[in-house]
């Protein structure tokens, strides 16, 4: 396909948010974050196993397939991206068409990842968590449906970037951690953020590792400030990923039930 078409093509699948290089030509030459997210892959690149030979990854919210196509550069043998925009999966499809790689795109709700019905040795978990109603369902699904080792996550953060020792507990008349700007925070956007409505919570830095914590995920990694590698935890009877997987299945079950 000449640069020509291939240019065509790129403008008959309307604005993309990812930036690709295919056949020479970049698929959004004007990002506001620049040339993204290749720019951002740059600062945690080697913090992800180089070789993903006999791998299966599983990419959620995989838009026009930037990271799904890294993971097949990297020899991963199963690549599946996800996303429930129809749009982006298009644009995705043919990012793939023309790199000449094997890369199956469904649409589907992080929220459905149960009915894939399979565990993926890596799962994509970009950019994702800020645009949910529900983030810690989703991360609570994720471990329990789809993750069986590692997780690449990555969330918009406000706020502080520090973290605190928590405790186990806290007194009901100790209230001055509510003050802290250390202590675990989301931020609600009942309106917009940066003029999308779509944002709808942005944690600080301590929230997300609680968070990712608390859904049963070790953070092994954290090598750029919105980017965390974790390891699925082992699961061991009431503790927090046992009790929040509880509450994810008994949040997702018709009231009749
Ligand atoms: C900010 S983009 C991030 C894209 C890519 N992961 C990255 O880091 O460059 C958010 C993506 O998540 C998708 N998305 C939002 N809510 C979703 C949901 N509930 N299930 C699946 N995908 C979703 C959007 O369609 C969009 O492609």
């Amino acid at each position: 396909m000449s640069a020509l078409e291939t240019q065509k093509r790129i403008d008959e699948l309307g604005a993309w948010f990812q930036n690709l290089n295919l056949n020479g030509v970049q698929t959004a030459p004007h990002h506001f974050l620049g040339d993204y997210p290749a720019v951002k892959f740059a600062g945690f690149a080697q913090a992800l196993p180089n070789g993903l030979t006999g791998k299966s990854v599983l990419d959620i919210g995989c838009n026009a397939g930037f990271y799904s196509l890294e993971m097949k550069r990297r020899g991963a043998d199963r690549v599946l991206g996800i996303d429930f925009d129809e749009r982006y999966l298009a644009q995705a499809r043919f990012a793939a068409e023309v790199r000449g790689v094997d890369i199956e795109f469904r649409q589907l709700s992080v929220y459905d990842v149960g009915s894939l019905g399979e565990k993926f040795d890596l799962v994509i978990f970009m950019g994702v968590l800020y645009h949910l109603r529900h983030p810690l369902l989703a991360l609570d699904l994720i471990r329990e449906h789809v993750a069986r080792d590692l997780m690449l996550f990555q969330t918009m953060q406000r706020g502080s970037s520090d973290t605190v020792q928590l405790e186990a507990d806290y007194d009901f008349w100790q209230t001055e951690m509510f003050s802290r700007p250390d202590f675990p925070t989301m931020y609600f956007i009942e309106h917009k953020y940066a003029g999308d409505p779509t944002n709808w919570w942005i944690p600080n830095r301590a929230c997300t590792e609680a968070m990712l914590r608390s859904s049963g995920f070790d953070i092994i990694a954290h090598p750029e400030d919105e980017v965390f590698v974790c390891r699925v935890k082992r699961e061991c009877p009431g503790s927090d990923v046992t009790r929040g997987t509880q509450q994810a299945k008994a949040s997702l079950r018709p009231a009749s039930a």
